[in-house]
């Protein structure tokens, strides 16, 4: 049961590096956090991990954010428990690299079903306590790659966050409901280095600091303290944009 005024924050893909990061973020914040994740054991242990850091009591539910069903139950646990979903992060993603030559359609599924659906199914499950309670924050995790080239599926599927961060910026706003977009370049995490040996992460990563006009990678927390802002209070007339962490490599050709 959330304490009375506490605000209430899911983190999707929680178990990952930067939904770790922002969850761990939003608790010291003071928000009441829960991370799903279809990583059941991960997430267990990363809300472990986050009670520990933040000395907030995290919790961490397997929840697979492309089934309808299984969005709606924990949504509805959720709202259920304190009454009040304040702040949503969509965060899960799977990049199933590919260009166009070799885009398998089942993987190009699988990257709309939680990049984009995901997404969808979550904030149509918490609508009901946004109607009820006129307060919330949307924050969609995007990509810089959105602007440019990239594998296929994971670039179309990050610019279609980005539209829909911008209708739904216009839905909900009457509910007072802001929705952005959190955009980073690259972090050096699992996620970016996928199948990639050593020297071919090396080299995409020099290639990316190549194009960064300040000179480093994102860092978790860079992308965490992004997303903290749009949480609060202070950027509550701002919504429908997309902020870019990217040290200025948004500015850049791709690498
Ligand atoms: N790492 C980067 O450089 C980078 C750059 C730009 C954008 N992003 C975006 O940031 C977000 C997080 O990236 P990350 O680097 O932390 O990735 P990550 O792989 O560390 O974390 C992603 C998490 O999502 C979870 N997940 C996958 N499918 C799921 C599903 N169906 N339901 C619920 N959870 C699911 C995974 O288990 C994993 O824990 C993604 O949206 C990614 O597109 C990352």
């Amino acid at each position: 049961m959330s304490a009375a005024g506490t605000r209430v924050a899911v983190v999707t893909g929680g178990a990952g590096t930067l939904g770790a990061a922002i969850g761990a973020r939003l608790a010291s914040d003071g928000f009441e956090v829960t991370l799903f994740d279809i990583d059941g054991e991960a997430v267990a242990a990363a809300a472990r991990r986050l009670s520990e850091l933040t000395g907030r009591e995290v919790a961490g539910w397997r929840v697979d954010v492309g089934d309808a069903g299984a969005v709606h139950d924990a949504v509805s646990r959720i709202t259920g428990r304190g009454g009040r979903l304040d702040c949503l992060v969509n965060n899960a993603a799977v990049n199933l690299r590919g260009a166009l030559a070799g885009q398998a359609p089942q993987d190009w599924d699988a990257m709309m079903s939680v990049n984009v659906r995901g997404p969808m199914l979550l904030c149509q499950a918490a609508l009901p306590w946004w109607r009820r309670n006129g307060w919330g924050r949307v924050i969609n995790l995007g990509s810089r790659t959105w602007l440019g080239g990239g594998p296929t599926g994971y670039v179309t599927s990050k610019a279609a966050v980005v539209g829909l961060t911008r209708t739904l910026a216009v839905e909900l706003g009457p509910l007072g409901v802001t929705v952005n977009a959190v955009a980073p370049s690259m972090v050096a995490t699992p996620f970016t280095r996928g199948g990639r040996s050593d020297a071919e992460f090396d080299g995409f990563m020099r290639r990316h600091l190549a194009m960064t006009p300040l000179g480093r990678l994102a860092r978790p927390e860079d992308v965490a303290d992004a997303v903290a802002f749009l949480a609060g209070d202070q950027a509550g007339f701002i919504t429908g944009e997309v902020l870019h962490v990217c040290g200025g490599a948004q500015l850049a050709p791709s690498a």
